[in-house]
């Protein structure tokens, strides 16, 4: 029996989940996308995992550099999730934003909810979309801040 793509669509359109921008660094070239498919994975050792898939651009730096973070957005970061995630003006995804460099070279977006500096622990292809399990070396946290939420194709958050 052949399979609904669009029924699937809907179905995991359907799946909400919090919302983060995965960047990366392969010497000087930075880069970064919004990502929802990310989940921990194991605690001893630290790992978690973002997919990525193989057309976008973050994908090959994340393979070169073999380095990625994951900046969780807060719930009025919604803007920056769209930039992050628009094919237009892609290489202007970090101009007017005020981002440090973690350890290993992978920019820490400001304001978030918390931040994770990883090295790529394993790689798998998976269809479309790699999954790169990551080591996570460093983290951020400020507990005061509430995530940003995707659902259905669009933003949210918890009420508080
Ligand atoms: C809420 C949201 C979640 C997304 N989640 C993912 C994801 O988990 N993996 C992925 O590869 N792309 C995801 N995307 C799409 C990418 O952000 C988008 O294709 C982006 O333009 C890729 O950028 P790049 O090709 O410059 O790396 C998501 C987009 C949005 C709006």
């Amino acid at each position: 029996m052949a399979l609904d793509r669009d029924a699937f669509k809907q179905v995991m359109g359907r799946w909400t989940t919090g919302v983060t921008i995965v960047t990366a660094r392969a010497g000087d070239a930075i880069h970064g996308m919004t990502v929802s498919a990310f989940t921990e994975v194991s605690l001893e050792p630290p790992l978690v995992l973002v997919c990525a898939d193989k057309s976008s651009n973050t994908h090959p730096l994340i393979a070169e550099g073999g380095v990625f973070a994951v900046n969780i957005l807060a719930r009025n970061q919604a803007a920056l999730s769209d930039k992050f995630a628009s094919k237009q003006d892609e290489h202007l995804r970090f101009e007017g934003v005020d981002w440090t460099m973690a350890e290993t070279g992978s920019p820490i977006l400001p304001d978030t909810v918390a931040a994770l500096d990883c090295r790529v622990h394993a790689a798998h292809e998976s269809g479309d979309h790699v999954i790169y399990l990551g080591e996570v070396l460093w983290t951020r946290c400020d507990p005061d801040k509430s995530v940003l939420l995707y659902s259905s194709g669009t933003y949210g958050d918890f009420k508080a």
